[in-house]
């Protein structure tokens, strides 16, 4: 018989990072990397399953924050750590985890990356953003023109300092950007240092410090070189252009990969669109809307006439019930349901990536009026994250 438990001391966390390592076929922390990972276990937020005294399954949240469309962040749950020790797998060990991380979530929101699709949609988990993999044949890359500002490359213990700074002061600007917390960074500040020439430029533009790119560079042959951008965050359009001028005429380098979102348009930044090129589309967030009412509270809609869903949670059945959907907002309604979503497609349909239209072609929900369900959950920009966790 699995019983859940909330671990609270530092012990219990390194057992839980191990079994989650051993799930994922990685084996056990060294003590570096016990050091690296301790400061992203906060008390509160990590449970486990456990048979007896042997803990046999883990989930963990980071406290962090989150874009919704029209602007407004709200706190939220990013899920990490999911992992069933192999000989307890399909006993129902995860089930029990998810349940009880769900029940007790302070979030009214969570999201997650998953190791494989077909996992976390029957716990309320829909895909709702994809990123794109580019790549860029830099050596045919023109840009007219020039920077408008400066780009000036850190040291590592500068940038260590800096970025977490300059990542708070530009700011969550981005349906789907979340907060980053301290665990967060200090992981990164490990990667970087593990990298082969992991290096950090800050962009300063009219008003000070306003973006910053991390990259690796890799040799591919002699004097062939590839650039893999890790992070590039910019506050105004000017520095993520310097950005990316500073990145395509770095010399030596023949490709630059990024995984980019869907509606990037660095595409259109060289005189020949054809340098970038797709490689891969792959899925990104996973949303469970936690606080249904909350959440469709939180965002803002198209211009359509108001449409009635109805909505099914079976792990959270207060969010079951029927809203009615306006330009001007949400509120619960007897109303006879123009569609019925279940919550994980209503939670991929959030930020406007995945269309009920798209759904209900598919046979996955049944309804009418998706036109202007569709024309009501419309973002005017894709959803990225672009905080890997
Ligand atoms: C994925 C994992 C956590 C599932 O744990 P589990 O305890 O076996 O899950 P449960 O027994 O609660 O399964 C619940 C349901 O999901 C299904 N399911 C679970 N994992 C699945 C998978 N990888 N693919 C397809 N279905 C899966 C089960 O078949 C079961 O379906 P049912 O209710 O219709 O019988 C576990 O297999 C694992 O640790 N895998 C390796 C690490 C990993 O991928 N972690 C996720 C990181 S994002």
């Amino acid at each position: 018989m699995t019983e859940i438990r909330v671990l609270t001391d530092e012990a219990q966390f390194r057992t839980h990072n191990g079994v989650f390592r051993r799930a994922m076929h990685w084996g056990p922390p060294t003590d570096e990397q016990w050091e690296v990972t301790k400061p992203s276990y906060e008390p509160g937020r990590v449970h486990a399953a456990f048979d007896g005294d042997e803990m046999v399954g883990t989930t963990q949240t980071f406290g962090s924050s989150l874009v919704v469309p029209g602007g407004t962040v709200v706190p939220h749950a990013a899920v990490s750590r999911v992992g069933v020790r192999a000989d307890y797998t399909r006993r129902g060990v995860l089930t029990a985890l998810m349940r009880e991380q769900l029940s007790t979530l302070p979030d009214p929101v969570a999201t997650l990356r998953a190791s494989e699709g077909r996992i976390y949609g029957r716990f309320g988990y829909g895909l709702a953003g994809r990123v794109r993999l580019v790549e860029i044949d830099a050596r045919k890359a023109v840009v007219p023109g020039d920077m408008t500002g400066r780009v000036r490359m850190l040291d590592q213990d500068t940038a260590d300092k800096l970025l977490p700074e300059l990542h708070n002061a530009i700011g969550l600007t981005r349906p789907g950007h979340i907060g980053r917390w301290a665990g967060w960074w200090a992981r990164a500040r490990d990667r970087k240092s593990d990298a082969e020439n992991s290096v950090t430029v800050v962009h300063t533009g009219p008003d000070g410090d306003d973006g910053f790119l991390t990259y690796v560079v890799k040799t591919e042959g002699e004097f062939k070189h590839r650039l893999s951008i890790h992070d590039l965050v910019a506050a105004t359009p000017e520095a993520w252009r310097d950005l990316w001028l500073y990145a395509s005429r770095l010399d030596l380098v023949d490709h630059i990969e990024c995984e980019v979102p869907l509606d990037e348009p660095v595409t259109w930044l060289f005189e020949d669109p054809r340098v970038v090129y797709t490689k891969d589309v792959f899925d990104e967030i996973w949303l469970r809307l936690v606080d249904v009412p909350r959440m469709l509270a939180a965002r803002t809609y198209g211009h359509a006439d108001p449409v009635v869903i109805e909505v099914r949670d079976k792990l959270l059945p207060a969010n079951d019930g029927r809203y009615r959907v306006t330009p001007d907002g949400v509120e619960r309604t007897d109303d006879a349901a123009d569609l019925t979503v279940p919550v994980d497609l209503l939670g991929a349909c959030y930020f406007g990536d995945t269309t009920f239209s798209q759904l209900a072609a598919t046979g996955w929900l049944t309804g009418n009026r998706l036109d202007a369900a569709d024309a009501l959950f419309a973002s005017a920009r894709a959803p990225y994250c672009g905080t890997f966790f």
